[in-house]
């Protein structure tokens, strides 16, 4: 056709997903009022540290998580006010409650607010709190709340379902992008296997696999990834050492008593400690902490 430039054949069946698509590495913007210039950008030469309780559970736990994670270096406090849980008798979270904690923990620490949104609903509500809204990977295919987060402008960090092809999570991720969202953030976090010494088998080879099929950021999870709270680091530094654009990790000051997912929460000493090995790793691949 004579007004037809270039024709780009996408034969995948994610499109706005993939890379053939999108050659260059989308990088997503999150305001951090921690941060010089106020901007973190995941999915760019820097690695991003976000850290947080799994849950919200009192002010106190969640103050005294993120003023630690804070001088560590974690630049996002996660923490989740709407909590999916295996068992209806298992803790559900503080919700609206909690998310006006972490919008305080914002207030007093400038960090930006990573929390999950469960039904299409709650998105409006969630948006006016968070600065990514994440989507757990039980809800991966959840089609209407996909729909809904797409809708919104926010940045959604979208966690590999627990038995999710590569395929499968990147078309979850294209129903967010064909919305018209295109702030999307791939989360790696474990796949369930026969293995039973770990909680799920955290699948490493995701990060560069994704780098390749698709341009958008890809972090890592550790702590859904083990559900050990023991092997959380080395876990941390072979993310970094294989391209993860951030951390996701769980910190909790007593983890023992934690409401929920205390085996995967590393204590404060512990995430202390993991700080500088974090950066040796991320220097060693020419990379550097936000
Ligand atoms: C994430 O934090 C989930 O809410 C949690 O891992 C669910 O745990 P459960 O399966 O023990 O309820
Ligand atoms: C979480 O990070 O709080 C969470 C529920 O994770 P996942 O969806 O990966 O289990």
């Amino acid at each position: 056709m004579p007004n037809v430039e270039n024709v780009v054949r996408v034969s995948k069946p994610y499109k706005l997903a993939s890379r053939e698509f999108h050659p260059e590495d989308t990088v997503v913007e999150v305001p951090s009022a921690c941060v010089a210039g106020g901007v973190v950008h995941i999915g760019g030469p820097e690695v991003v540290m976000m850290a947080g309780p799994c849950t919200v559970e009192t002010e106190k736990q969640l103050m005294t998580t993120a003023a630690a994670v804070r001088k560590e270096g974690a630049v996002i406090l996660r923490g989740g006010a709407f909590k999916p849980s295996t068992s209806p008798y298992g803790f559900r979270g503080l919700g609206e409650e909690g998310l006006k904690l972490l919008a305080k923990a914002r207030d007093e620490f400038g960090m930006a607010i990573i929390t999950e949104v469960m039904t299409p609903t709650d998105v409006a509500m969630v948006c006016e709190y968070a600065d990514i809204l994440q989507v757990g990977t039980r809800n991966m295919q959840n089609y209407m709340l996909l729909d809904e987060v797409g809708r919104t402008r926010k940045p959604v960090v979208l966690k590999r379902g627990m038995s999710a092809t590569f395929e499968e999570w990147l078309l979850a991720a294209e129903y967010i992008l064909s919305q018209g969202n295109r702030n999307v953030i791939l989360c790696e976090r474990g796949i369930r296997t026969f293995e039973k010494t770990t909680r799920n088998t955290m699948d490493i080879s995701a990060i560069p696999l994704i780098k390749r099929l698709s341009h958008l950021p890809i972090i890592s999870d550790p702590s859904q990834g083990t559900g050990r709270r023991d092997i959380v680091g080395p876990m941390s530094l072979a993310s970094v050492a294989a391209g993860t654009d951030a951390l996701l990790i769980e910190v909790h000051p007593n983890p023992d008593e934690a409401l929920k997912d205390g085996a995967q929460s590393v204590t404060i000493d512990q995430f202390r400690e993991l700080m500088p090995q974090v950066h040796a790793v991320a220097a060693a691949i020419g990379r550097a902490l936000v």
